[in-house]
């Protein structure tokens, strides 16, 4: 399974030392990009990310939890490889998003509330890169994983494997070092952790162990 720490719970006064604190030990550093609208809560935009883009060369993993993401996503100055995840509850137009995020040369990540029915991301699927599953209501750091979020995952997996479909599933929301495990089992490929990592004393060693207990 592949990592990316969220940097959600780091001290936001610190990101990029916190960011290069993981780096070489992650696939992706996950940037929780929230505008006050699409949920109630704040965090940075392009102007932050794009410095740090910068001065990390792990890829990016950019979280778009935002009303606009047409109109906002060309403003990141992704490299190839990034990932670009959108929600499609925020849109009416998901296809045009997508070509947009493509059209920047990054990856594209579908994202689905948890209540939104993986239905409502079949016919995309054969579009996009990451299916990105919220097992919270996205917002905020340290929720707890919900539980149904396993069966939603197993269900994405099957689809994806009748459809042929070339996508992976990102999890992103109170996975620890208790669940990561089943998550793997359940089909995630990519497992999001803010909390668990630059919540803990010791970032660096949570990553190692919540490595360590997924591959078990
Ligand atoms: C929630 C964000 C998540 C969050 C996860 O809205 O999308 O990426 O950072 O935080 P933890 O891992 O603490 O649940
Ligand atoms: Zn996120």
């Amino acid at each position: 399974m592949k990592f990316a720490p969220s940097l959600l719970a780091a001290d936001f006064a610190r990101l990029e030392e916190a960011a290069r604190a993981v780096a070489d030990l992650s696939d992706y550093l996950h940037w929780d990009v929230m505008d006050g609208h699409f949920v109630p809560n704040l965090t940075f935009g392009p102007v932050v990310v794009n410095a740090l883009r910068e001065r990390v060369s792990t890829p990016f993993d950019i979280h778009l939890m935002i009303s606009d993401p047409q109109r906002y996503a060309p403003e990141f100055c992704v490299r190839p490889g990034d990932l670009v995840s959108f929600h499609l509850e925020a849109v009416r137009d998901p296809v045009s998003v997508i070509e947009t995020i493509r059209g920047l040369g990054a990856r594209v990540g579908l994202a689905l509330k948890p209540q939104t029915p993986l239905s409502a991301a079949e016919p995309l699927i054969s579009q996009i890169d990451v299916l990105l599953v919220m097992s919270v209501e996205p917002g905020f750091a340290g929720q707890s994983f919900l539980p149904d979020t396993l069966d939603k995952i197993r269900q994405a997996k099957a689809l994806i494997v009748t459809k042929r479909a070339n996508v992976e599933i990102e999890v992103d929301g109170g996975v620890n070092r208790h669940n990561v495990r089943e998550i793997a089992q359940a089909g995630a490929d990519i497992a999001v952790a803010a909390s668990a990592v630059f919540g803990q004393e010791n970032p660096r060693a949570a990553l190692k162990a919540l490595r360590q207990v997924a591959s078990f």
